[in-house]
């Protein structure tokens, strides 16, 4: 097979790590990184940490409107499928780069393969929750990373060519738990022996309004908790527009710094004592590893890590908020939702069978 994979965000070169190392066996890959990330910190690190071959072309379309943003992919893709007449498109997740890559296969008729297909917030003032509904609308393989996905499909009539494969994100975490430990610098920066809640906050729906920011940040403060807080550049340009940076500086039980890498971010969710979040990969990797979260949403899609109370919503919500980081303990115990750890294997095995 001749496969065109397009990432162009932070989880979409974790994501592909696994799928690509699996696909490279015996297939062709051409890699388009569609610069959507392109801080050091934000893309340069996965590529060197996680073994990821280089982008074969970078389409370094930077940030933008959502409507130019997705343009600028649209256009660049096109010309990257016209060139390749690849078997297939891999796309992962939901965010513009997946949505670009939806829209150009599908006008050209290059089947697309949608890994962690069948996500649902029920949310569309979340543009991930349009990306995803459009991308599994036109994709000819959906792979599932759980049985709860594969229902959803179902409910919106999509059956066919969907598979449950189990989470990508989950096979990275096997995958690179161990060389994070041995080879993770981050307890030389900031100490992992006292303890301490790990912190990611970068969806829109937080960072952009001002008043839900205010609300969370006022309870990281009040909680008193010692909080590690790797800072996403979006969010970073937020607290400062809104004056909440320097309130965050200035509480001296509150570490910010900049983003982490992969392996550095693994040992500080190992070490975590709790994990608070908006992150959709962190709610997981939290579960992965055994590691109580609090997520800062209304909703998740990840609703298995709830049911199994790992996982609690609070939302931007004050009280609960701090409430959840100084109570929040999980009661029961964890089911394999996500596969066995092979989901990448068996997206190539997909693949082959209808394009092979
Ligand atoms: C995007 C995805 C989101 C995903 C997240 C992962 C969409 C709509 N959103 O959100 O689903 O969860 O990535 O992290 O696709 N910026 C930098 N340097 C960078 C990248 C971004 O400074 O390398 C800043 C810019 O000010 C930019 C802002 O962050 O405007 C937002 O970046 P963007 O890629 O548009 O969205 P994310 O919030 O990162
Ligand atoms: N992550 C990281 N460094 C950081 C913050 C997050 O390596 O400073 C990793 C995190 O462990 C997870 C992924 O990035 O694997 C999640 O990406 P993000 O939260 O940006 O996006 P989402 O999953 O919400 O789409």
């Amino acid at each position: 097979m001749r496969v065109v994979t397009i990432v162009g965000a932070r989880p979409q070169f974790i994501k592909a790590a696994p799928v690509s190392t699996a696909l490279r066996q015996q297939h062709d890959e051409f890699l388009v990184h569609t610069g959507q990330h392109y801080d050091d910190d934000m893309s340069r690190i996965f590529f060197d940490e996680l073994h990821i071959p280089r982008p074969d072309i970078n389409l370094n379309v930077g940030s933008g409107t959502h409507a130019a943003q997705t343009a600028q992919i649209l256009q660049g893709i096109e010309q990257v499928l016209v060139d390749n007449h690849p078997d297939a498109v891999i796309l992962y997740g939901d965010t513009n780069s997946t949505l670009a890559g939806a829209m150009t296969a599908s006008k050209l008729n290059v089947p697309i393969v949608h890994v962690e297909a069948g996500l649902r917030s029920f949310n569309r003032m979340m543009p991930e929750e349009i990306n995803r509904i459009l991308t599994d609308r036109v994709s000819t393989i959906c792979a599932c990373p759980t049985q709860h996905a594969i229902k959803l499909l179902a409910s919106e009539g999509i059956t066919e060519g969907v598979h449950f494969t189990g989470d990508v994100m989950f096979d990275a975490v096997l995958k690179f738990r161990q060389i994070a430990v041995q080879t993770s610098t981050i307890g030389q920066r900031v100490s992992l022996d006292d303890e301490y809640c790990l912190l990611t906050l970068h969806r829109a729906e937080n960072t952009d309004s001002c008043d839900r920011l205010t609300a969370i940040v006022t309870a990281l403060i009040a909680s008193k908790v010692r909080i590690i807080f790797p800072v996403h550049p979006r969010t970073r340009n937020r607290l400062m527009q809104f004056g909440l940076w320097d309130r965050l500086k200035c509480s001296n039980f509150i570490h910010l710094i900049e983003p982490v890498g992969y392996l550095d971010m693994q040992t500080l969710t190992q070490h975590a004592h709790k994990v608070l979040t908006d992150s959709g990969g962190l709610q997981k990797e939290a579960y992965f590893l055994h590691v109580p979260c609090i997520t800062l949403r209304d909703e998740t899609e990840w609703v298995e890590t709830v049911d199994d109370g790992w996982n609690c919503l609070a939302g931007a919500q004050h009280d609960l908020i701090v409430q959840q980081m100084r109570n929040f303990q999980p009661d029961h115990a964890q089911q394999q939702h996500y596969g066995d750890g092979h989901a990448s294997e068996k997206i190539v095995e997909v693949m082959e069978r209808y394009f092979g």
